[in-house]
């Protein structure tokens, strides 16, 4: 499988038949790799409704026919010519032709109406587990997580301030026993300037990988 980042919190993964693309914010931010009417996917996953995660998801909802996968209230916003959808809650499993994708919890705001944030996790076919956390505080229930589910790769929002910061970021995937951490969600502005390189050497005290990449380059999962 192969993950590619885009900038911010926007990454595709690629699977041998699948194209997912996860909170695609491209307009608007400056270190974007790639433009929505670019930007390629089946599967169209959107863990909550601020800007910085909702972005252009509509005009590539539209032009792709990807299946829109996230909360009832945030389908709900889409334009009545968006019909491939996937309306489902905490709790709810989408089964998709590359695997199951759960819905779960993370502690933040939602950024529409009677609506939560929540995270993804994603037992691939091919044999991989990615949980990505969408904007998150650390909370008890990532230690459940690691108990339920076999967790490779830890795609961690990093930037503090609005999420987890790379101290909590370090906590939370020990609690979610993930070989792997993938920082997101830094340095896109000021206010969430880190050094992932600190987050890196603190990991591999911890016998945890954190894989550093920037927007536009791809790595195999
Ligand atoms: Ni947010
Ligand atoms: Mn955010």
């Amino acid at each position: 499988m192969k993950f590619t980042f885009y900038g911010h919190a926007c990454f595709q993964i690629q699977t041998e038949e699948n194209k997912l693309l996860f909170d695609p914010f491209l307009t608007g931010n400056e270190n974007a790799a790639i433009t929505p009417d670019k930007v390629e996917c089946d599967h169209l996953l959107i863990s909550h409704a601020h800007a910085d995660h909702f972005g252009d998801a509509v005009p590539i909802a539209e032009r792709t026919g990807a299946k829109v996968i996230a909360i009832p209230e945030i389908i709900r916003s889409l334009p009545n010519a968006i019909t491939n959808v996937n309306p489902m809650n905490i709790g709810g499993t989408y089964e998709g032709p590359f695997g199951q994708v759960k819905m779960v919890q993370a502690v933040h705001s939602s950024g529409i109406a009677g609506g939560v944030p929540i995270g993804f996790i994603i037992l691939f076919n091919e044999g991989k587990t990615l949980y990505f956390g969408g904007d998150t505080g650390l909370f008890g229930d990532m230690k459940l997580y690691g108990d339920l589910y076999n967790i490779d790769y830890a795609v961690l929002p990093i930037g503090g301030k609005y999420t987890l910061d790379p101290e909590q970021a370090l906590i939370a995937a020990k609690f979610l026993r993930a070989k792997t951490i993938i920082p997101i969600h830094y340095n896109t502005w000021d206010v969430i300037q880190q050094d992932p390189e600190k987050l890196k050497k603190a990991g591999e005290k911890e016998g945890i990988e954190v894989r550093i990449i920037q927007p536009g380059e791809s790595m195999m999962l």
